[in-house]
């Protein structure tokens, strides 16, 4: 089992855009992680987007991989994965969806995407109003809590496409 299969799990279609770029630049299949075919896959490498504590996707891919196949897992989201709390946090959130049989063949790489409240589902809404009135009452704001509150009800674009570049090399030297 040599192949290596692109899926993503996606509501607003960042993290689709990401998985896209990646396909495009290795020549790799891809697909919606429900409709994913990993009967010879080697490598999958899942893109999903970071909601509130999950990331897209992940169990039913975890789930679903061949014994002995590796799995690397890109989460994309709004917090800056720069900032080391925010990767810890997004770590914790991936780790835990890992069996410990599994770890050694697993790698985790944080992207940024992109908040588009017009465009956002009346529920997505209503969670990011509760979100920031729980930081407008928090003792301290952290520097991202403060972006949450300053970009609500706007378009917040953080997405890099040059950002997939350290995944497209893992992957490169998974192949060789
Ligand atoms: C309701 C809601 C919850 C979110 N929770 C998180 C979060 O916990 N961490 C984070 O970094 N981004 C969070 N985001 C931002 C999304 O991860 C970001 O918009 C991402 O680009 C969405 O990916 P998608 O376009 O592929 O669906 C949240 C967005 C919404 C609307």
């Amino acid at each position: 089992m040599d192949g290596v299969v692109i899926t993503y799990s996606s509501v607003y279609g960042s993290s689709r855009k990401y998985a896209e770029k990646l396909a495009e630049r290795l020549g790799i299949p891809l697909s919606e992680a429900s409709c994913a075919d990993f009967h010879d896959a080697g490598l999958i490498v899942h893109f999903g987007g970071l909601y509130a504590g999950s990331l897209l996707g992940l169990r039913s891919v975890a789930g679903r991989i061949p014994e002995d196949a590796s799995l690397y897992i890109v989460s994309v989201g709004i917090a800056d994965p720069g900032e080391e709390r925010n990767a810890r946090a997004i770590d914790d959130v991936v780790w835990k969806h890992i069996p410990d049989g599994m770890r050694d063949r697993v790698r985790v790489f944080h992207l940024r995407g992109r908040l588009d409240y017009p465009a956002m589902t009346v529920r997505h809404r209503a969670m990011m109003w509760m979100l920031c009135r729980w930081i407008m009452h928090k003792e301290s704001r952290s520097h991202e809590d403060q972006m949450i509150l300053d970009t609500y009800g706007s378009v917040v674009d953080f997405m890099d496409p040059g950002s997939i570049e350290p995944i497209a090399s893992a992957v490169e030297a998974w192949r060789q």
